[in-house]
């Protein structure tokens, strides 16, 4: 990101792009889906169930996957988690896509409980005589991240050993597969979680559980010192941007043409570009933003960005 770099006067940044991995518009949960899908199939499954809020980027993965394999796709739709920020909030982006893809929708309150309604529904689907696996709320499990580590094995390929890998974490299976794949093949590479569920201390333990997780299914022996997930940069809460996010969306979009979203990549690039600022690495270092995707959410934002 040349523009960018110059611009913030740090390291040399650079950007993966996970909102291009392909199937129904991208995003990080596509290589997660990857393996864990797997595990749908040699089960005998015929049916996905999984869930997120309105405007989940990783339910709407979740139904296009299902499309393309053929599977049947219930989702259970998370109500109250955030007030809707717009009128088009239920109707446009993401929610859309899950119309689309051919998914059933099943509207449920939000009660904390991020995997409660996803079980409930398979459970009732099950009884009806349905052959459901279970996705997880954000395709977070071992399995999922062991999928992400392959985004490591890319970016070592390249020949670059970046200083760090910044990204935005929330249901923590990305950052728990970036860490388990930096310490088998890049270890000099730091991994920086940037929280956007403005829970770090809830974020940083899945991270953990997960990462062990992996790690295990991988014979490689977790070094937990490896898990920073940085507080501070995720707004008043999740799925609702501050100042600093709507900056970063505009920067992004201005100086290299990336389409950020105000709920996930806009925050992680909000956190890169402070940590940038704060000194935390010199201009001869390389840095790696992983762009997880989220521009079909932008969409239920439009009032962030009329002038
Ligand atoms: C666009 C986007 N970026 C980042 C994340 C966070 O990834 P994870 O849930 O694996 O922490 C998600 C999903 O929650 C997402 O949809």
């Amino acid at each position: 990101m040349k523009r960018l770099s110059a611009h913030l006067g740090g390291p040399r940044l650079w950007v993966k792009r996970e909102d291009c991995t392909g199937v129904g518009l991208g995003g990080n949960k596509l290589r997660k889906l990857d393996y864990v899908l797997g595990e749908a199939i040699d089960a005998g499954a015929d049916t996905l169930v999984s869930g997120g809020v309105v405007q989940s980027n990783s339910q709407r993965q979740v139904a296009a996957a299902a499309a393309k394999l053929g599977f049947d796709c219930h989702l259970a739709v998370y109500h109250g988690r955030l007030a809707p920020p717009s009128p088009e909030y239920e109707h446009t982006g993401n929610a859309l896509l899950n119309r689309l893809f051919g998914a059933t929708l099943h509207d449920v309150p939000w009660n904390g409980d991020r995997n409660g309604a996803i079980r409930d529904l398979a459970d009732r689907l099950r009884s009806e005589g349905r052959k459901p696996y279970v996705v997880p709320y954000g395709v977070s499990n071992p399995l999922g991240a062991v999928g992400y580590a392959s985004t490591i094995a890319e970016i070592a390929a390249t020949g670059l050993s970046p200083a760090a890998i910044v990204h935005c974490t929330g249901s923590a299976g990305t950052q728990a597969g970036l860490v388990v794949g930096a310490q088998i093949a890049l270890p000099q590479t730091r991994i920086v979680g940037i929280d956007i569920d403005a829970e770090p201390e809830r974020v940083r333990a899945d991270v953990l559980t997960y990462a062990e997780g992996a790690a295990a299914l991988l014979d490689h022996t977790l070094d937990p010192s490896g898990v920073e997930v940085v507080a501070g940069h995720a707004g008043p809460a999740y799925g609702v941007p501050h100042d600093a996010t709507v900056a970063a969306m505009r920067l992004g979009a201005g100086l290299e043409a990336l389409v950020l979203d105000p709920v996930y990549s806009g925050k992680g690039l909000a956190g890169l570009i402070a940590l940038v600022q704060s000194g935390r690495w010199t201009q001869d270092q390389d840095v790696v933003f992983i762009h997880t995707g989220g521009a079909p959410a932008l969409f239920a934002y439009r009032h962030l960005f009329q002038e």
